[in-house]
């Protein structure tokens, strides 16, 4: 049993990974919610139980013995304080771009790379890739086995939850205004996106680099082979959606071998938490309606390209603040525990 810490326990990540706790019954002796100042008194909820936000320190890891903490407030926030955490001899599980890339930060997907958690140890923490990559390399995962994927065209289709609740409100207040035929400054208001989302698509996420592509992006590009161990040339274009929850992404993967859609349905639908959804006759395909609040990525459209015969093309949809943060930490968590957990029990406590 261990005691749990949730930096950005108000946020929208932080509010899901209660319920994902609770859901996959993590053995969880003590959870402790954190987050700013701001917060504190705020009360959340686990087990039926009513918990108050304490406030986040330096040395509130050591002083609540905390032995697992999930980072969900942001990069800063985690530069500064995963530190605290792991020299408080807890494990770290953080969600923000900060430590991604860092050679001696192991980025895992459970379900693709679960054997590169053993690389915690170098550094204490393990790094929960961005939200688009994970749903996409878990669908990319079996096709590669199958067909050797040498480039990866991906169009995305973000919901604004990925920008936080604040994110979710200024779509929402956007819509009232527009609701209520106030076409004027309401809709134009804006803190979160570069323009109105509201009745729009903003092909923009993240900062622009200064080689044109959207750091957003470039994410998806670096993550993906990081956590294949590939070198596969992918290039994103990440778009912004009216949509509230679940991304979708339109992919077409360039392979080594022809493709035979028949096959890929069934090395998908045999992979782990992928839901094939797939039958145009009967207008069936993947949706954020029908992802959200799953734990699934859910492909379909799947077809073979008119003119190349190593060219497959699909869609795929995920709820992003679980499949793409909340539940892909918890898998992390608990993967982790099989394989590291007993011994850093036994090191930390001395039992
Ligand atoms: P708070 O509500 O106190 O600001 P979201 O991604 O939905 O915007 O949520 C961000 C989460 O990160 C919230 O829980 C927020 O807490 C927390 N957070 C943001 N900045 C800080 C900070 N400087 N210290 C601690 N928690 C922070």
């Amino acid at each position: 049993m261990y005691n749990v810490a949730i930096v950005g326990a108000t946020g929208a990540v932080g509010e899901e990974l209660l319920r994902v706790l609770e859901e996959y019954n993590f053995p969880v002796k003590k959870l402790v919610p954190l987050a700013s100042k701001r917060s504190v008194g705020v009360e959340v909820e686990f087990k039926g139980e009513k918990l108050k936000v304490k406030e986040l320190t330096c040395d509130v890891f050591e002083k609540e013995s905390i032995d697992i903490a999930f980072f969900s407030a942001g990069g800063s926030v985690s530069a500064k304080y995963a530190p605290c955490a792991v020299k408080a001899k807890a494990l770290v599980i953080d969600n923000t771009s900060h430590f991604r890339m860092d050679d001696d930060v192991p980025l895992v997907v459970p379900e693709v790379n679960p054997e590169d958690i053993k690389l915690w140890r170098k550094k204490g923490i393990i790094a929960n890739p961005n939200c688009s990559t994970i749903q996409m390399v878990i669908s990319l995962a079996p096709l590669h086995k199958e067909f050797n994927i040498k480039r990866v065209d991906v169009a995305t289709y973000q919901a604004v939850s990925g920008a936080g609740k604040k994110g979710m409100e200024e779509l929402f207040e956007q819509m009232r205004a527009l609701f209520n035929f106030k076409l004027d400054k309401k809709v134009e208001e804006r803190e979160v996106f570069p323009w109105q989302i509201a009745l729009n698509v903003i092909p923009h996420i993240d900062k622009f680099m200064e080689n044109g592509w959207t750091r957003e992006e470039l994410k998806m590009v670096n993550e993906t082979n990081k956590i294949m161990h590939s070198n596969i040339e992918v290039a994103p274009t990440c778009v912004r959606v009216p949509v509230l929850r679940s991304h979708s992404e339109a992919i077409s993967i360039y392979c080594e071998k022809p493709v035979d859609v028949k096959r890929a349905k069934e090395v998908l639908a045999s992979f782990p938490d992928v839901k094939v959804v797939d039958n145009p006759k009967k207008n069936e395909y993947p949706m954020p309606i029908i992802a959200t609040d799953t734990d699934y990525v859910y492909v379909g459209r799947i077809r073979k390209d008119l003119f190349e015969d190593n060219v497959l093309h699909f869609f795929n949809v995920a709820d992003q603040l679980r499949v793409g943060a909340a539940t892909n930490a918890v898998r992390i968590a608990i993967k982790w525990d099989e394989m590291e957990g007993r011994e850093f029990l036994k090191e930390k406590y001395g039992k």
